[in-house]
C-alpha cells in the first residue's frame, strides 16, 4: 500500500507501532491502527488491556513510550492535547457543575474567544442535535444520568472537533438508557459525519455501534475487522470468546490439518468448519460453539445428539436451554421460543435431543490448563468475560 499519511485524502488517525510502557508493563504492546475520515471505530477488550490508554494517546494526555500519533497525517509530536483536532467525552460527563447547559456546551467556544451572540447559536444547535433543546437554563445537578451524557457529547460536538473520542461514554448509564443512547450515538453519527472513537467492554456495543471493530488483548490488537467479521471470523481463540457468547468444549484431535476432526467423548465427533487456531492429531484441543447455533428439540426426534438437560430459560421471546452431552461437556441452545414450545415445560434431567449445522464448530486451537470442560457460556446472556 502506497504511504498516503500526508495526501488530502489522509486517514484521520494513525498509530505506527505504538508503545506504552508504565514501569515495565506494556499497557500498549505495538499497535498500529488506522481509522479512515468518517468511520465509526469501537476499542473493545477486557478491563486492563489498554483501550483508554490508546485513546489518552490519540488525545494527547499520554506520550508514548515509542511509536508515532498522526491526526490528518501530521505528526502529533510535540503537540498539546488543546492543538489537537480531536475531542474527548468521558464515562463520567465531567460538566462543571455551577454552570447552566447553555454555558457548559458553550464554554470551549468561549476559551476560543467566539462572541458571545455566535457561541450561544452553536451552543443551541449542538444541544438540538442531541436533543436537549429546552435545557438551556438547567444545572448538570437537576438533569439524569442520561441528559448529562448528551449535553457532555454536545460540549465535545460544538468544538466541531475532525475526530471524537469516547472512552465508555455509556457506562454509568443504566442497560435500557443505554440502549437507547446507543441508537442516537449511532444517529448523530450518521448526520455529523465525523470519526468516533469508541472504547467499550460491551462487546454488544461495539458490534451495535462501530464500523469496525478493534478487539484489544493485553495491549495488543488482536483483530481489527467488521462487526460481523469478528463474530463469524475470529481471528484467534480470544477473539472468539470474548465477542458473542460461546459453548466450549473440550477434546482430542483425532486429524489435524485444514478440516480437522475432534471427539469431544462419548463417541461425538466434530469437524469444525472453522480453524481459528490449529491443533495437531493426538493433542487436547477446545472446539467452540455458538449457543444460536445449536438447535433443542423435545420428544423422539431422530436428529442430534441426546442430553440432559440442567436449566431452561425464557427470556422474552427467546428460549435458553442448557443441557449436559454423554461426554461430560454441557451446551447452551439459544433459539425463538417457536421452534418447540415444549421445551419451555421440560424438567432438569429429561432428555432434549441437540443438533448444529456440521460446519457451525470451531476449532479453536490446542486447549490450555484454565479452560475447562464444561460450556463457556455465562448464565446471563450478553454477559461478557473479563480478565
Ligand atoms: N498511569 C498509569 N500508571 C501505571 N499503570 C497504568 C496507568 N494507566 C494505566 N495503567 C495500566 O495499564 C494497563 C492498561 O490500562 P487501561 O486504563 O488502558 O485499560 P482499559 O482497557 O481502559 O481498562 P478498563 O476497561 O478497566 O478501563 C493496565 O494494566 C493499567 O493498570
Ligand atoms: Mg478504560
Amino acid at each position: 500500500m502506497a504511504a498516503s499519511s500526508t495526501s488530502p485524502s489522509a486517514a484521520d488517525v494513525e498509530l505506527r507501532d505504538v508503545v506504552k510502557r508504565f514501569g515495565d508493563v506494556p499497557a500498549v504492546d505495538h499497535v498500529d491502527l488506522v481509522v479512515p475520515s468518517g468511520e465509526f471505530l469501537a476499542l473493545l477488550g477486557p478491563s486492563g488491556c489498554g483501550k483508554t490508554t490508546t485513546l489518552r494517546i490519540i488525545a494527547g494526555f499520554e506520550q508514548p513510550t515509542s511509536g508515532e500519533v498522526l491526526v490528518a497525517g501530521q505528526s502529533m509530536r510535540g503537540v498539546p492535547p488543546h492543538k489537537r483536532e480531536v475531542n474527548t467525552v468521558f464515562q463520567h460527563y465531567a460538566l462543571f457543575p455551577h454552570m447552566r447547559v447553555l454555558d457548559n456546551v458553550a464554554y470551549g467556544l468561549k476559551q476560543r474567544g467566539v462572541a458571545k451572540a455566535e457561541r450561544q447559536r452553536q451552543a443551541a444547535e449542538a444541544l438540538a442535535m442531541v436533543r436537549m433543546d429546552g435545557f438551556e437554563r438547567r444545572r448538570p445537578a437537576e438533569m439524569s444520568g442520561g441528559q448529562q451524557q448528551r449535553v457532555a457529547l454536545a460540549r465535545a460536538l460544538v468544538m466541531r472537533p475532525r475526530v471524537l473520542l469516547l472512552d465508555e461514554p455509556l457506562g454509568a448509564l443504566d442497560l435500557k438508557l443505554r440502549r437507547e443512547m446507543q441508537v442516537e450515538l449511532k444517529g448523530i453519527q450518521d448526520d455529523v459525519g465525523i470519526t468516533f472513537v469508541i472504547v467499550t467492554h460491551d462487546q454488544e456495543e461495539a458490534m451495535a455501534l462501530a464500523d469496525r471493530i478493534a478487539v484489544m488483548h493485553r495491549g495488543r490488537i488482536e483483530q481489527l475487522a467488521s462487526p460481523t467479521a469478528v463474530y463469524d471470523a475470529p481471528a484467534s481463540a480470544f477473539v472468539a470468546t470474548f465477542v458473542g457468547d460461546l459453548n466450549v468444549l473440550r477434546g482430542t484431535v483425532l486429524e489435524g490439518g485444514a478440516h480437522p476432526l475432534v471427539d469431544v467423548g462419548a463417541g461425538l465427533h466434530l469437524r469444525p468448519g472453522r480453524v481459528v487456531e490449529p491443533a495437531a492429531a493426538g493433542q487436547q484441543a477446545t472446539v467452540g460453539l455458538r449457543p444460536e447455533h445449536v438447535t433443542a428439540r423435545a420428544g423422539h426426534t431422530p436428529e442430534g445428539v441426546e442430553a440432559a438437560v440442567a436449566t431452561v430459560m425464557v427470556v422474552g421471546h427467546e428460549l435458553q436451554l442448557v443441557a449436559r452431552l454423554p461426554g461430560g461437556g454441557q451446551l447452551t441452545a439459544r433459539q425463538p421460543r417457536d421452534v418447540d414450545p415444549l421445551l419451555e415445560s421440560v424438567a432438569p434431567g429429561e432428555r432434549v435431543r441437540l443438533s448444529w449445522a456440521p460446519a457451525a464448530p470451531m476449532l479453536l486451537g490446542p486447549a490450555g490448563p484454565g479452560v475447562s470442560s464444561s460450556s463457556g457460556v455465562p448464565a446471563a446472556a450478553g454477559a461478557s468475560t473479563s480478565e
